[in-house]
C-alpha cells in the first residue's frame, strides 16, 4: 500500500475521493452535496499549514486515491498543542482491507516522533457508530465524553456524538 503526504495538487483527488465516501450512509458526517471545492479546500490548506495530512494511492491508479486522514491545530493560542477536527475517509471499494488502520498507525507514529509539541489527537464520532469507536479505541482512543442529541440521521434519529482523544507519549511539555 502506497501512503504518502498530501500536497497542495491533491485537492479534486480528495473531493473525487470523498463524494464517493459521502454517497454511503452512516459513515462521514456529511451529505455527498456537502462535499464542495471550499470544504476540501479548506481542511487541506489548513491541515498543510499546521497539522498531518496522509493520502492512500489507489494500487493500479497512481492519479487516484483510496483514502485520506488529516487533523490540524484548531487556530487559537490555548489550542496550540491539539490536533483536532480529524477526518479520515476510506474508498467504499477499499473499506475493511487495512487502509484506515494503515493510516492510523502511520499517523500517530508521525505525530509521536516528529511532533511532539503536540500532546492530543482529537477526533468525534457518532455513538452509533461502533466498529469506528472500537477501532479507535484499538488505537489507543479513549473515550472523553458524550455530546448528547448531537447529530440528525438522514432518518430523523438524534444520536449522541463521542469525543475521543489520542496522548502522545513523546509530548514535550
Ligand atoms: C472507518 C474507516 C476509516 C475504517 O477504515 P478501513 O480501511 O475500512 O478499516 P480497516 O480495514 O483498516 O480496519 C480497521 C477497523 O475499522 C473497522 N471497520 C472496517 N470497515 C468499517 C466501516 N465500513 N465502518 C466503520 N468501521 C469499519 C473494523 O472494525 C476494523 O477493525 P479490525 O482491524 O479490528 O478488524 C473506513 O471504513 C471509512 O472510511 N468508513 C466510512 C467513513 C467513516 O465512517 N469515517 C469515520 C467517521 S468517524
Amino acid at each position: 500500500m502506497h501512503i504518502r503526504t498530501g500536497a497542495p495538487d491533491d485537492l479534486h483527488r480528495i473531493i473525487k475521493l470523498y463524494k464517493e465516501v459521502a454517497k454511503v450512509k452512516g459513515g462521514i458526517a456529511r451529505l455527498e452535496q456537502e462535499i464542495t471545492e471550499e470544504y476540501v479546500q479548506n481542511f487541506l490548506s489548513k491541515s498543510l499549514a499546521s497539522g498531518l495530512i496522509l493520502v492512500a494511492i489507489h494500487p493500479d491508479d497512481p492519479d487516484s486515491l483510496i483514502g485520506e486522514m488529516h487533523a490540524y491545530k484548531p487556530g487559537l493560542h490555548v489550542f496550540n498543542h491539539l490536533f483536532s477536527d480529524l477526518t479520515i475517509a476510506v474508498h467504499p471499494d477499499f473499506q475493511g482491507r487495512k487502509v484506515g488502520r494503515t493510516l492510523f498507525t502511520i499517523f500517530l507514529e508521525e505525530v509521536a516522533r516528529h511532533h511532539t509539541d503536540i500532546g492530543k489527537v482529537e477526533l468525534i464520532t457518532r455513538e452509533g457508530n461502533h466498529r469506528a469507536i472500537a477501532f479507535y479505541q484499538s488505537l489507543g482512543f479513549k473515550i472523553e465524553g458524550r455530546m448528547e442529541m448531537r447529530i440528525k440521521t438522514p432518518e430523523g434519529i438524534y444520536e449522541a456524538d463521542i469525543p475521543m482523544g489520542w496522548q502522545n507519549p513523546n509530548f514535550e511539555f
